[in-house]
């Protein structure tokens, strides 16, 4: 390879290399940032469901709706037909509520959109953090203050890692409790 012809690539081709490498791997990064450790993501939902009315100010608890967080991996959303069991009354006549009822009517799931995601290759179960007594609030903020829920806390290994190897100091309000497990398979498994 001659000398003119690495001057070539060195002085034209290597910038727009580089260039394009490095936009195409900060689009991939921002874009899959949510998916990876979304602090900060607060999507509009198809319904303007406000947590600060329902769990803050009307002090609905968070198991009325969020059923299964004591009982299994996941805490699940509510069907519509939770929401119905008040809204068939209440505010019937406003837009959100015609448009809640016209999803209960047709059957149809609303699409709400996931907000905290942890990778399928991590496993994460509910049920065993709540029933020794942490509170929703610790890993997701002051939900019953939120309009629209936004993730707070970042949910990376890393992050699971710092308060098992120091869950004491992390979960002061409780009198005893265990560190949670660091070996891999706890988590991958
Ligand atoms: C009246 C029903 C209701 C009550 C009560 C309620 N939630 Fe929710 N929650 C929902 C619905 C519906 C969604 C999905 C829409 C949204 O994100 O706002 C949701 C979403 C969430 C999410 C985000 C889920 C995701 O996609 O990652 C968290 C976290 C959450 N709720 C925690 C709580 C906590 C903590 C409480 C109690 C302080 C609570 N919720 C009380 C209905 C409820
Ligand atoms: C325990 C009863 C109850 C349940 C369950 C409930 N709501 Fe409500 N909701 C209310 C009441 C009461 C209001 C009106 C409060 C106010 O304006 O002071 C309200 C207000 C609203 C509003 C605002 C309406 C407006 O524009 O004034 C929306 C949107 C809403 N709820 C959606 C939902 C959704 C979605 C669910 C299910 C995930 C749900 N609600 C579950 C009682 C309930
Ligand atoms: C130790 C931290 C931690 C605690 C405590 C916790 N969560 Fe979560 N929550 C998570 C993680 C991590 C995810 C993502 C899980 C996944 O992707 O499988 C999540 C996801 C959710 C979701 C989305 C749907 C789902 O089931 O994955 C809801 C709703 C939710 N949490 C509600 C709650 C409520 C309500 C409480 C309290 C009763 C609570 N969480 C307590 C860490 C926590
Ligand atoms: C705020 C503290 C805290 C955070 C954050 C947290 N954990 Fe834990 N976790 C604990 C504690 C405490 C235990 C042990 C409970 C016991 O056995 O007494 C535990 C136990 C576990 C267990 C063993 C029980 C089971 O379900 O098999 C797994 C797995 C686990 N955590 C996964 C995770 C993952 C994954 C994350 C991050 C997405 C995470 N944890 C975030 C405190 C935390
Ligand atoms: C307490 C739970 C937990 C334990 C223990 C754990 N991991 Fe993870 N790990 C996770 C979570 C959650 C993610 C996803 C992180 C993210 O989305 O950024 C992850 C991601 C990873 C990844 C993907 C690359 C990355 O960093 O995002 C690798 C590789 C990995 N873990 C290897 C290991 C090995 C090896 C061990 C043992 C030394 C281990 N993990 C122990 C929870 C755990």
């Amino acid at each position: 390879m001659s000398n003119n012809f690495i001057d070539y690539i060195l002085r034209i081709r290597l910038p727009i290399i580089l260039f394009v490498a490095v936009t195409s791997f900060a689009i991939t990064y921002f874009a899959s940032r949510a998916e990876r450790d979304g602090v900060g993501y607060t999507p509009d939902q198809p319904i303007n469901f406000s947590h600060a009315l329902h769990a803050g100010q009307m002090k609905i608890d968070c198991q009325y709706c969020h059923t299964d967080v004591e009982k299994s991996r996941h805490a699940s959303i509510p069907a519509v037909s939770t929401c119905m069991n008040c809204h068939t009354i209440a505010r019937k006549d406003k837009p959100e509520i015609i448009k809640l009822t016209k999803y209960y009517t047709d059957g149809t799931p609303i699409p709400w959109k996931r907000i905290h995601k942890v990778p399928d290759y991590a496993y994460f179960n509910h049920s065993s953090h709540v029933n020794k007594g942490i509170e929703c609030q610790t890993c997701h903020g002051p939900v019953e203050e939120m309009e629209k829920v936004s993730q707070v806390k970042p949910f990376t290994m890393g992050d699971c890692l710092s308060c098992h190897r120091n869950a004491q100091s992390n979960l002061p309000y409780l009198t005893s409790v265990k560190n949670g497990p660091d070996n891999c398979w706890a988590c991958h498994r």
